[in-house]
This record gives C-alpha cells, structure tokens and sequence, in this order.
C-alpha cells in the first residue's frame, strides 16, 4: 500500500492534496519518499517561518522537549513567562493569550471584544465587523467571521452577529458601523482571499471610526505577522496598532500556537475562567516562539526579509505571462495574464517547486531566510513555465 492509500484510508478527506509524501527538510529544501528534492515556496502555509529544522530553532525546541514537554495551566513555567514578556516588548501589547492555532487565536480575540463590550455598556452590543473576502478560520465562530459564502454552507445554524463590509469601502464601513458593533476585524493583507493589501485610507477609516465609537480593531495578522511582511507587524507599515492582533503560522516556527495580544485597554477583560486551553502556551511551542522571536528582531533580519522581497517581486513582475505581483513583503500573490495558477503550481511540483495558490493567483510564503539562490531558481522555472 503506498503512503497515499494508507493516509487515505484513515483520515477524513477534508483536504486536497498534492501527490507528494514529504519525508524530510533541511532549512528551505525538502525531500520526498523518493528523494525527490524541492524548494519550497509555501513553508506548510506561512508556518515553517525559519525553513525546515533551522539550527537554533532545532536546538530550542529539542533542549525543551528533553527538559519538560508540558505542564498545565494551573502552573507557571519559565519558558511561558519568557516568550509572553518578550512577545509583549516587541509588539507593544500589554497582555496576552495562548492558543494553538489561527482560528483559536481569533475565537479568544472574538470573546475578548464581546465581553468588553458587554462589560463596559451591556447587552446588544455583540456585533463583529469583517471584510468580504476575509479569511479567519474554520471553527464555526470563525467560519462565521469569514466573509467569503463559500464557507457558509452545511454547518447551519452558524454563530450569529458577525456582518460584512466590503474591502476598502469606507461607505460600506460607515453604514454598517452602528451602535451594536463592539468590534471590527480585519487582515491587512487577505490571505487566503487572494493576497490583496487593504487601502492605506481605508485601514484609517476603521481606526477613526472605531476610535471615536470605543468600537475596538482587531488585527488578524495570523498570516502576515511575524516578520512575513517585512514588519513585525504589518500593521506598522499602515501605521498603527490594534487594540487587539491574533498571531499564528508563523509564530512558532512550525508547531502548533496561537497568540491574541491586547492593549491597555482591553488586557484585563478576559479574567479568571472566562477563556483557556489545556494545551495553550505549551512549553516546547513557547521555545520554538522565543528561537523565532530572537531570529527575527535580530539586528539586520528584516531589513534582510525586505530587500529579497523586493527583489523577488521585480525579479517576477518582469516575467512575461506574469500580469501583476501584489501583497507585502514575503506574503506575494501573482495574478497571471493568461495561464492558470492551479496548473502553474503543478508543473513546478513536477519542476521540484512547492508553491500555493490563493483563490486566481499564484501564492508564495516562502519562509523568511529564503536565500538569493533559491529566489533566482523559482525566476528561471516559473519563466521557463510561463513559457512553455
Ligand atoms: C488570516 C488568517 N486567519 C486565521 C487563519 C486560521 O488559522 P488556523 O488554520 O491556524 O486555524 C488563517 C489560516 O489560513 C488565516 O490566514
């Protein structure tokens, strides 16, 4: 039986998968069972941030593992107090909470702005704005956030008080911005949408709006945080911080951790036994988040992060059959004039390229310590592709 049928006679076939088994990976490169060699483009989603196995990261993580692999939450650990307080240094927040994923990260970010909301003014002040054609997760919560109605099919009933302001509409936002909204939550760039940065007047709309109503913003920046946009924060680039920001993927360097960081404002409202997570903050995740941390806000790494980027998006917007190259920094969506991304992806798997794709466009997360090198490669093949 190959790996393909045994995993697909096992797990429930809620994904579509290439047809590949990866075995092993080594900084940007992988291998499959065969050996086959990629370089991959993805990092498993904006998740391997630091590539496969980076050396210090590796060294974290394994001291961790061998020290204590979990304790749970009616405790403290060391390594928790560490990543939290140097988590919270860096972005600017007072406080935060630690989940294990994107959605999860969200749903604590969602409660979070309801129950100030509710503390502060009562009932019926529970509505959470979002963008159409955002992505924020596949609980029901989030898949309720989720402005895309692809996602809102089979799960009736889904959790209500979420409504949907159209991207960079500051008429939309206006008339929907009522006194029953505590919250608007956006992505600065949508993701799994089709890599698309909001409007710089838009993003101050919200913060206006918002500031003026004690309607809070919360920032999901589960994909462009941590570096993927040349930023800490992408939304330093648009000049401000959220009263609230979710973090994910790449924030661990590829296990499995969320974080919702909250201002001044809004940092007590989750007091004892209104949120948890038995897993949350886990040791060995917490020393693959402080590994990452360290890498990238030391002197020199994003600086680094922004100059592949602009190269690699010059290098690409000069490729013919390439019509434009959008998003921030290393989170890059390239619109095609004429071929279609789905079959471009494949070819380059068979090229021994991992790429993705988000909704038209073809998606690259490469992880951030990407080199010139492999850069350069993903040019010759993707034009060679192009071409053919
Ligand atoms: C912006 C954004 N929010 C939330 C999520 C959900 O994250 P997770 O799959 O870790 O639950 C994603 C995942 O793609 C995302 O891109």
């Amino acid at each position: 039986m190959t790996t393909q049928e045994q995993l697909n006679q096992s797990v429930m076939g809620t994904y579509g998968r290439f047809p590949v088994v990866i075995a092993q990976g080594e900084n940007e490169a992988c291998v499959d069972e065969n050996g086959k060699q990629y370089i991959d483009f993805g990092s498993g989603i904006g998740c391997t941030s630091l590539g496969y196995c980076n050396k210090a990261w590796t060294e974290a993580v394994c001291k961790q593992v061998k020290t204590m692999q979990h304790t749970s939450n009616l405790y403290y650990t060391r390594i928790q107090a560490d990543f939290a307080e140097k988590l919270c240094a860096v972005t600017g927040y007072n406080k935060l909470f630690f989940a294990n994923s994107g959605a999860e990260a969200n749903e604590c970010a969602i409660k979070l702005a309801r129950k100030y909301s509710f503390d502060k003014y009562g009932k019926g002040r529970h509505k959470i704005l979002t963008l159409v054609n955002s992505f924020h997760g596949r609980t029901l919560c989030t898949l309720s956030a989720t402005g895309q109605d692809t996602f809102h099919h089979y799960f009736f009933p889904f959790v209500e008080g979420f409504d949907y302001v159209t991207a960079n509409d500051i008429d939309s936002l206006e008339e929907k911005l009522d006194d029953t909204v505590c919250a608007v939550m956006m992505e600065y760039v949508q993701g799994e949408g089709g890599v698309h940065a909001l409007e710089q007047a838009f993003v101050d709309a919200v913060y206006e709006k918002c500031m003026a109503k004690d309607v809070l913003v919360i920032a999901d920046e589960v994909q462009t945080g941590v570096g993927r946009t040349g930023t800490f924060l992408a939304g330093e680039q648009f000049g401000h911080r959220a009263d609230i920001t979710t973090l994910a993927k790449g924030i661990a360097g590829g296990l499995p951790m969320g974080a919702c960081l909250a201002n001044e404002k809004c940092a007590g409202v989750l007091d004892k036994g209104s949120h948890g997570s038995t897993f949350g903050g886990n040791p060995v995740c917490c020393a693959g988040g402080l590994a990452v941390l360290e890498t990238v806000t030391a002197p020199g790494f994003l600086e680094e992060v922004n100059r592949k980027a602009a190269l690699l998006r010059k290098e690409l917007a000069a490729i013919p059959g390439v019509d434009s190259v959008s998003g921030l920094g290393l989170m890059v969506g390239i619109a095609l004039t004429e071929k279609k991304a789905v079959d471009v992806v494949n070819v380059a798997l068979e090229k021994g390229l991992l790429l993705l794709t988000a909704k038209d466009k073809v998606r690259l997360l490469p992880p951030l310590t990407v080199t010139d090198e492999e850069i350069q490669k993903l040019v010759t093949v993707l034009t060679e592709i192009l071409a053919e």
